[in-house]
């Protein structure tokens, strides 16, 4: 098994992609916090085929979590992700301490994030999408990827990180790719290793509620979609934290369909909090 080369020094591995660049590489980078599964798995194999050189950088983001005991219980399987890995071809991981990622000469400003991050996950978790673009924007100045590959299943995030790119006039292009689900509609996640196999069965209603909401929502108005969406979700075991039916760019609420609406929902299942979304029109 050959296991991925690994860089934890940012100057040492811009050295090398500066270098690869010259001689006409492109960069594809995938940005995770470890605890890999087949979900970041799917993002690696488009980055690979669509680049030259693809970075996978490792790196649980403390400006991105305002909860310690979620930062602390987030896990990390180092190993098992370098295993997971290997024999792939073209693949660098980029696993840095804090201080490779945040020097202290950081140039980094908080941006305005044009509201995008004061609704759902924002209203939640305060400060969560300054911590994630900071890290992103930080990430970027290192490997300056060509492409750079985000799940849908973090719709909100990916808005966000569009919105940085476009606001700061990065060269970067963003590659979305689908949410990958388990064969019982459970999107993917690395706080999936937190669920027994219980919970895991009952967290299927987030897909089932979206799925149900996807099929009657062409009959109602958005406004009833999400009430009808909430009463389906409530029966089942997690406890719901937000279900919104927003504007696929502007993030707001609709009250009139909107090609690409998309349906959101944040809830717990016993300690774990788990997010999943759809396109619902
Ligand atoms: O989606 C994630 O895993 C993280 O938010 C990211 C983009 C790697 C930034 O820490």
């Amino acid at each position: 098994m050959n296991l991925p080369l690994t860089f934890s020094c940012a100057s040492d591995l811009h050295k090398k992609l500066e270098a690869e660049r010259i001689s006409g590489n492109r960069i594809g980078f995938v940005p995770t916090m470890g605890a890999l599964h087949r979900g970041h798995l799917d993002l690696v194999l488009r980055a690979i085929e669509e680049n030259d050189r693809v970075v996978i950088s490792i790196f649980v983001n403390p400006t991105q979590f305002n909860n310690s005991i979620d930062l602390e219980k987030y896990p990390r399987t180092l190993d098992k992700d370098l295993q997971l890995l290997a024999d792939l071809p073209k693949v660098v991981v980029f696993h840095p301490v804090k201080d490779e990622v945040y020097p202290e000469e950081d140039k980094f400003q908080p941006i305005d994030l044009n509201g995008l991050d004061e609704v759902m996950e924002g209203t939640y978790r305060p400060g969560h999408f300054q911590g994630v673009v900071h890290v992103v924007h930080n990430l970027f100045q290192i490997v300056k990827p060509d492409n750079a590959y985000f799940g849908l299943k973090d719709y909100q995030q990916l808005a966000i990180i569009k919105w940085m790119v476009k606001k700061l006039d990065l060269r970067v292009s963003i590659v979305e790719c689908e949410t990958r689900r388990e064969s019982s509609g459970l999107a993917l996640s690395s706080r999936n290793l937190r669920l027994s196999d219980k919970e895991k069965e009952d967290s299927t209603i987030l897909y089932s509620t979206l799925k149900h909401i996807q099929t009657v929502c062409k009959n109602l108005s958005p406004s009833e979609a999400k009430l009808e969406a909430i009463s389906f979700f409530n029966r089942g075991k997690l406890e719901l934290e937000y279900l919104e039916i927003v504007d696929p760019v502007t993030l707001k609420e609709l009250d009139s369909w909107k090609d690409g609406a998309v349906c959101c929902i944040a809830a717990y299942c016993g300690e774990v909090r788990l997010i999943d979304n759809m396109i619902i029109c």
